[in-house]
């Protein structure tokens, strides 16, 4: 997904700062970058297709330093990844230079107009049309903040935009349905996609909200609304340091992040639930807070679907309706959705457009909007009603990891105060799953200790394809465990409900496709007997089971142990155990474990 940085400070040192923060927006994906610097005159572009270095490459010979500019790492939509597609764009002129992301809609007809008025374009992308409305503005006698906020005016779609001009020594931004951050330190700003991009600089932060026009000089900053009001947004201090945002040691980000599911989860337990007495405490939803809630929807992409997926079964075990769905779907679905309808966006970014997309619609249709989310000031968190952050600290690697662990536990919690609520009863056995839960991070650090998932890797990297069973509460993190796998080794991976093996999937199953089998405690009989029919294929079995399974280690090729915990929270044991089996197969490939081709972290586009 595209990522925007822009630096405002005095006379020189932009050039630097730019390419640290667009190595540090590396994470969320890109197939070109680019960056526009002032020096004095006009904006000097530079912007190469592939890497960051072949951008540092260039550099070393085109443009000098100067103390403002704007950078651009890009994810193609419009026209393939080319050095003239790179951002950032200009005008005829070269007078303007534009950093965008998200998705202009009426480029098309905005281009065609342009184009006949004169304009000449360079690129396929939707973006360059917003230099060259820009120019026309000015060429009207408009100073740049006017022709600045003309130009947007005329934009429709979702983005976030920032502008430098040879007319003065500011950056002009705006958002809308695109992140944007502005970075506040002693002489120097920052604008960004995301706040990573510039802790290395400050931690100082404001949330910019749709609409809001940002204009950024050496001296100062001011915000207005679209209409030109002024608005006041706090700054607030992130506890996010660069170390976090680092790999700290680790070979790549993904390993790290398994790695420090222990402390991620501590932290988002901390203060929340209390096994002695079954309390839970949750910061705004005290009890009560659902009471008028009929039935829940979850909607969510990818990982945090399937976090969903265990959310979903919770509530319907403990007498809640719930269901879980695609946020892609979400429309086509048409669920029935009313004020009494409580409709939960999983989203470790609070950024993927289908969710965003799904929970607009929700809210249109009356229905009140909750985000689960692991960022504070995100879109998803500040357009809800209310929002629970799971506190997993900063994910980089683009396969989510430590933010799934953690939404399964945000959503264990929340869970419990929805059926308090809605029913007026504890769950079952409350107290034994919050004093499950409360050893989770301890849990989690053994598999650290002694996982084989190494070894198990190693043993079955020759395979033809790799198949992901389990049912109940552990049916979702088959499917979590498939879609890791598939993400960073490239190998065909696949979960399926453990029941569902002998309607179909069966047909694929060899002595080459090594089934993965999860046991919780709970159902393990049925499962068995699934993985009896693969085992009557040929195919290899490894069961992820805890130390006293019988059954499954009696039938299992290999096993990867999980701690004995309760069956509904085993699932988040088993998945870390799938975790490391993904990233060590995929390092066995030498797979670009944190970058995986075609995939990016935030998804900004339905
Ligand atoms: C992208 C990422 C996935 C992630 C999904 C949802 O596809 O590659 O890892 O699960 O988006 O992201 P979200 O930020 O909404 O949880």
């Amino acid at each position: 997904m595209c990522g925007i940085i822009a630096r405002i400070g005095g006379n020189d040192g932009a050039v630097d700062e730019l390419l640290t923060g667009l190595e540090n927006l590396e994470y969320r994906g890109y197939d070109s970058a680019g960056l526009a610097v002032k020096n004095g005159s006009g904006p000097e572009v530079v912007k190469r297709e592939g890497e960051i270095s072949h951008l540092k490459e260039a550099l070393a010979d085109e443009v000098p330093d100067g103390g403002l500019g704007i950078g651009h790492t890009r994810w193609s939509t419009h026209g393939p990844p080319t050095d003239a597609n790179a951002h950032p764009h200009t005008d005829c002129t070269g007078d303007v230079a534009i950093v965008h992301n998200g998705i202009i809609e009426n480029y098309d007809e905005l281009k065609s107009e342009l184009a006949d008025r004169g304009h000449e374009f360079t690129s396929d992308t939707d973006t360059e049309v917003v230099p060259h409305l820009v120019e026309e503005a000015l060429d009207d006698g408009d100073d740049p903040e006017t022709a600045f906020r003309r130009t947007i005016e005329k934009l429709s779609g979702s983005y976030a935009v920032a502008m430098i001009t040879s007319h003065d020594h500011a950056v002009y931004a705006t958002r809308r349905g695109s992140p944007l951050v502005l970075g506040v330190s002693d002489g120097e700003y920052f604008l960004a996609s995301d706040v990573p991009a510039f802790l290395d600089f400050t931690d100082d932060v404001v949330y910019l909200d749709d609409g809001d026009v940002v204009v950024v000089e050496p001296d100062g900053h001011r915000i207005t609304s679209a209409d030109g009001e002024r608005v006041d947004r706090a700054i607030r201090t992130v506890d996010w340091d660069p170390e976090d945002a680092g790999k700290g040691g680790y070979d790549h980000y993904m390993l790290k992040e398994i790695h420090e599911q222990p402390a991620a989860l501590r932290q988002t337990l901390r203060g929340r639930a209390d096994p002695a007495t079954g309390e839970i405490h949750l910061e705004d939803f005290p009890p009560g807070t659902f009471e008028g809630v009929k039935r829940v929807q979850f909607v969510a992409c990818g990982t945090s679907y399937h976090a969903g997926l265990v959310g979903a079964q919770f509530l319907s075990e403990g007498g809640v309706p719930a269901q879980a769905f695609l946020a892609s779907e979400y429309a086509t679905a048409q669920p029935p959705v009313d004020e009494e309808t409580l409709v939960i966006g999983v989203t470790q970014s609070g950024e993927t457009a289908d969710t965003l997309a799904a929970l607009r619609q929700a809210t249109a249709s009356g229905a009140p909007t909750l985000a689960v989310t692991n960022v504070v000031g995100s879109t998803a968190a500040r357009e809800c009603d209310d929002a629970l952050f799971i506190r997993a600290g900063p994910e980089i690697g683009v396969a989510a990891t430590k933010t799934f662990s953690s939404q399964v536990v945000s959503l264990a919690l929340l869970g419990e105060r929805l059926v308090r609520d809605v029913t007026g009863t504890r769950t079952d056995g409350a107290r034994e799953r919050l004093e499950a839960l409360s050893e989770l991070p301890g849990h989690v650090q053994q598999i650290l200790d002694y996982t084989s998932a190494r070894r198990v890797a190693a043993e079955y990297r020759d395979s033809d394809a790799y198949f992901f069973i389990g049912r109940g509460s552990v049916f979702p993190v088959a499917l979590e465990g498939a879609l890791k796998f598939k993400e960073i080794s490239y190998e065909h991976a696949e979960g399926f409900a453990a029941g569902e093996l002998k309607h179909g999937p069966l047909a694929l199953v060899t002595p080459d496709t090594p089934v993965f089998a999860v046991f919780t405690g709970r159902n393990d009989e049925k499962t068995l007997g699934n993985v009896k029919e693969a085992e009557a294929r040929g195919a290899p079995v490894v069961a992820i089971a805890r130390g006293d399974a019988d059954g499954a280690r009696q039938y299992a090729d290999d096993v990867l142990t999980i701690p004995d915990t309760h069956p509904d929270v085993a699932g988040v044991l088993a998945n870390v155990q799938l975790q490391l089996l993904s990233y060590y197969a995929a390092d066995l490939l030498d797979r670009p474990i944190d970058k995986p081709r075609n995939l990016a972290k935030s998804v900004t586009v339905e």
